[in-house]
């Protein structure tokens, strides 16, 4: 187990007669700050270091990956942000892409939305997106172009939190920062043995504290971060059994020695997702689909979606939601049911094709006006979520 900071063990009170912090607190809503914790054995972490450089400089992924073959601040950067929640074998085609469209940060400063969303359409999580081009234009007001080489002045850009200013910092500028995400903390707390929970942020602080002492400056910073990334993408894996016997730290790793890999690391439960129950509408009027904007605020803001309703409405109440606006209907279909799923809630959608006659009147729910878009427009110019990629490959057969 952590050490605690024994300064925060004192039995005593150092002021007897003030009020209990813990009874205050509840009444103010304040969250009590997180206890430094310490973890134990930093002889282990010392010794880790060497054996997976060496590990690292053997592996294929070293030149298979685009942005390991041609490392400037922007590459790290834009791989950094497009590597988060997505895998690597899913961001190549999305990375070459987007740098084809837009090579340097100059013109992803200047680019227009609509591209900036079409060139993430499929990736999700668009935010980081929308973030990336708010960065671009703050660099280049404020650092002539140039990403800074300076940990603090990303961690302050827009999008960029502790983990990717610690990756951009190490892999672009060569500067000693542990870039602590999930593969870092599972491989630290198996080779402590460490059973504290990775989900508290004092626990990945601790972390950063514990391995920052023990890296390398120069182009070994970038390697280290990212050989504790392809160890616990490839070897010390989170689900199912790990392949100890093909790992570089299996000598020196206190979980391997106790046989309690697959019980740590300790992670608590996240609260559960909610659900939402949605009526997707694929309305169309011979080749051309119609569209909505999404608000400016929330999930997915900004992008376009197929039009959709609360709730699961029967043919009954879809035909009559349709009427109520002037439209005729012409067909209608249910389509098969589809669920998405974002990290914090969970669509399950009812879909139906609807044939309409007279679409022109058509004013959507919060009375944004419907757009209609043709097959070729819903390719090139409309950036349509994944989580109505269901529907419209039932309308494209
Ligand atoms: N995931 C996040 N950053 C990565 C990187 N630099 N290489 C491979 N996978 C990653």
């Amino acid at each position: 187990a952590a050490i605690r900071d024994s300064c925060y063990n004192k039995t005593q009170p150092l002021f007897p007669h003030s009020i209990r912090i813990e009874r205050i607190l509840p009444i103010m809503n304040i969250k009590k700050k997180a206890l430094p914790i310490r973890l134990p054995h930093d002889e282990v972490l010392a010794s880790i270091t060497e054996p997976l450089l060496t590990w690292y400089e053997g592996q294929s992924t070293l030149r298979c990956l685009p942005w390991r073959e041609e490392v400037t601040p922007y590459h790290t950067w834009l791989s950094e942000i497009m590597l988060q929640q997505t895998r690597a074998s899913a961001v190549i085609p999305y990375y070459t892409r987007f740098l084809e469209a837009l090579p340097d940060i100059e013109s992803l400063a200047r680019c227009d939305d609509e591209l900036l969303m079409k060139l993430w359409q499929g990736l999700g999580y668009y935010s980081r997106a929308r973030n990336l081009k708010k960065a671009a234009g703050v660099i280049c007001a404020a650092y002539g172009g140039q990403l800074p080489a300076d940990f603090a002045a990303l961690l302050d850009l827009p999008g960029i939190g502790r983990y990717t200013a610690s990756a951009i910092g190490s892999i672009a500028f060569g500067l000693p920062l542990p870039a602590v995400d999930g593969n870092i903390l599972r491989v630290t707390m198996r080779v402590l043995q460490c059973g504290e929970d990775i989900a508290q942020p004092a626990v990945r602080r601790a972390v950063e504290e514990a391995l920052a002492p023990h890296y390398p400056s120069g182009q070994a910073a970038g390697a280290l971060n990212q050989a504790f990334m392809d160890l616990g993408a490839t070897i010390c894996l989170p689900h199912g059994a790990p392949h100890c016997a093909a790992c570089p730290l299996a000598r020196l790793c206190l979980a391997h020695d106790a046989g309690s890999e697959q019980q740590l690391p300790v992670k608590s439960k996240k609260a559960k997702r909610r659900v939402e129950q949605k009526t997707v509408l694929l309305l169309h009027q011979g080749r051309a689909l119609a569209l909505t904007k999404r608000p400016d605020k929330g999930l997915l803001a900004g992008l376009w979606e197929l039009p959709n309703l609360p709730g699961h409405l029967t043919q009954a109440e879809v035909e009559a939601w349709l009427a109520a606006r002037g439209l005729r209907t012409l067909t209608i279909a249910r389509l098969p049911d589809a669920r998405h799923i974002f990290s914090h809630v969970e669509w399950q959608m009812q879909g139906w094709a609807v044939e309409l006659a007279s679409p022109d009147a058509m004013v959507a729910e919060d009375a944004s006006p419907l757009v209609w878009a043709s097959p070729e427009e819903l390719a090139d110019t409309y950036s349509i979520p994944s989580a109505f990629q269901y529907f419209l490959h039932e309308h494209h057969g």
